[in-house]
Parts: structure tokens; C-alpha cells; sequence
């Protein structure tokens, strides 16, 4: 808890800048870093930000390697709402990052153990992750770790719960078309990255960050359990920070 940096804007966008301060100075300090993406409604105003920053000079992707948390189970990289496309469309097209230099699990493999050993596996070649972005779930996943009765380790498959599955309906037709499983990176693996950045905005929110943190470390939060983490740094905005204690 003592290591936890609390960061409180006044607005998403804010949070975005502020987070892309610190992508921009991993990114000086180690040109060739790993990072962990993630996606969501969250992290697009740090992605416009970065994409930015990229057109104006200031932030070159050229060596960055980037592996993401997640990616629904039976979606093609190229379906429209699939985390690959995700990527591509709110980030990797429009900045100079080699497209090899990206990884998403691979939602269509047809042996996912395999996949999921294989995607650790990129990950230590590449040195682990650097800096590994973060949001939270309203059950308190973070990628698609929900909560259960004991931390996954490694990257694995899971079910999606119904207030996941709910959640993100918005991006789909109907609530049938949401995927009911995914592949996420597992506890252990966001664990093992060197920094952490939480980025949390909106007041639906404000409950969950406020359990996550100052609560219990549970497994039924697995949020909770980046309280163990050295180096963790929440941003967040005044809404989500409403009911944090003083
Ligand atoms: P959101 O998702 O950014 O769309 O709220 C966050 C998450 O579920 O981890």
C-alpha cells in the first residue's frame, strides 16, 4: 500500500496526459521497453495522446515492443470488436510501432494452452514487461481476471462473468454476440511487470477502486492484489476518487 502513487485529475483527458507523461518517460529512458496495453473505453484518451505526441516528434515508437492483457476466445483479429482491431484502430495505425513489434493473444487458436505458453514465452524473450497499463472491471478484473477463488497465474482462458459480458454489450449488436470466454494475461504475469499505471475515470467507478485498494487482497477482487505490487501508480479522476479515504 505504502508504494501505491496517487495521481487525482480533473477530467479523463488529464488522466490521459498524465499517464502519457510517463509512457513518454519510460519510453526515453529504455527506447526498445516492453509495455502492456489494454482496452477499453479508458484508455483512449492516453491513446490520442500518444498518438499526438508521435506526429509531433516528441515520442517514437520504432523500437517499443507491446503485448496486450487480452482478446475474446472465437474473435478474428480483423472482427470489429476484437482487441486486435481494438489496437490497430485506436492505436498501432497511427504511430510508427512495427507491427511485429505488437502482440494480442490469439482469440482463434485452436490449441490455447499451447498459445498461452507461447505468449509467455515472447514476453521473457523480450525481458518481461517494463511497464504494463492497466484499467479496472466493476468486479474489479483487471484484464479478463475476474473474480474467483484464487489468482491465476499465468495467461490462460476464462469465462467471461455476466457483468462483464454485460458491460461491454455496448459495443455489440446484442448481449448473445458477446463472447463467453476470453484469454487474459494471468495475475502472475501482470505481477512480474516492473511498473504498473491504473488508469480509472467516471464515478461508476469510485466503489471498486475504493475496495481495490484499501480493502482486503482477495481473490474475489483480483484487482486488490496489486497492493502488493513495489511500484504501482493510480490515475485517476475526481469522480472515481469520490470514494477513496481522505
Ligand atoms: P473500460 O473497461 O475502460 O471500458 O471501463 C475497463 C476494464 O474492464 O478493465
Amino acid at each position: 500500500m505504502l508504494h501505491v502513487k496517487w495521481n487525482i485529475t480533473q477530467t479523463p483527458e488529464e488522466a490521459g496526459r498524465l499517464a502519457a507523461d510517463l509512457f513518454e518517460a519510460q519510453i526515453h529512458a529504455k527506447p526498445a521497453c516492453v509495455i502492456g496495453l489494454a482496452t477499453g473505453s479508458t484508455p483512449l484518451p492516453l491513446y490520442r495522446e500518444l498518438i499526438a505526441r508521435n506526429a509531433a516528434g516528441t515520442l517514437d515508437f520504432s523500437r517499443v515492443r507491446t503485448a496486450n492483457l487480452d482478446e475474446y476466445q472465437g474473435l478474428a483479429p480483423d472482427h470489429p470488436q476484437s482487441y486486435r482491431r481494438f489496437m490497430q484502430e485506436n492505436l498501432f495505425d497511427h504511430i510508427n510501432i512495427r507491427p511485429e513489434n505488437t502482440i494480442v493473444p490469439d482469440g482463434l487458436a485452436a490449441d490455447i494452452p499451447a498459445m498461452c505458453a507461447s505468449y509467455e514465452r515472447q514476453i521473457e524473450d523480450w525481458g518481461g514487461v517494463d511497464l504494463q497499463l492497466l484499467g479496472i472491471g466493476h468486479d474489479g478484473h483487471i484484464g479478463f481476471n475476474e473474480p474467483c477463488g484464487e489468482f491465476p497465474v499465468h495467461t490462460h482462458r476464462i469465462e467471461l462473468t455476466e457483468m462483464t459480458r454485460s458491460a461491454n454489450k455496448r459495443f455489440f449488436a446484442s448481449l448473445d454476440e458477446v463472447p463467453s470466454a476470453a484469454i487474459s494475461m494471468g495475475i502472475g504475469t501482470v505481477m512480474a511487470a516492473r511498473k504498473i499505471v491504473m488508469i480509472v475515470t467516471g464515478a461508476d467507478k469510485a466503489e471498486i477502486l475504493a475496495e481495490a485498494f484499501f480493502g482486503p487482497v482477495v481473490p474475489s477482487v483480483p484487482a486488490s492484489i496489486l497492493q502488493l505490487h513495489p511500484d504501482v501508480t493510480v490515475i485517476c479522476d475526481a469522480a472515481a476518487a469520490s470514494r477513496l479515504p481522505r
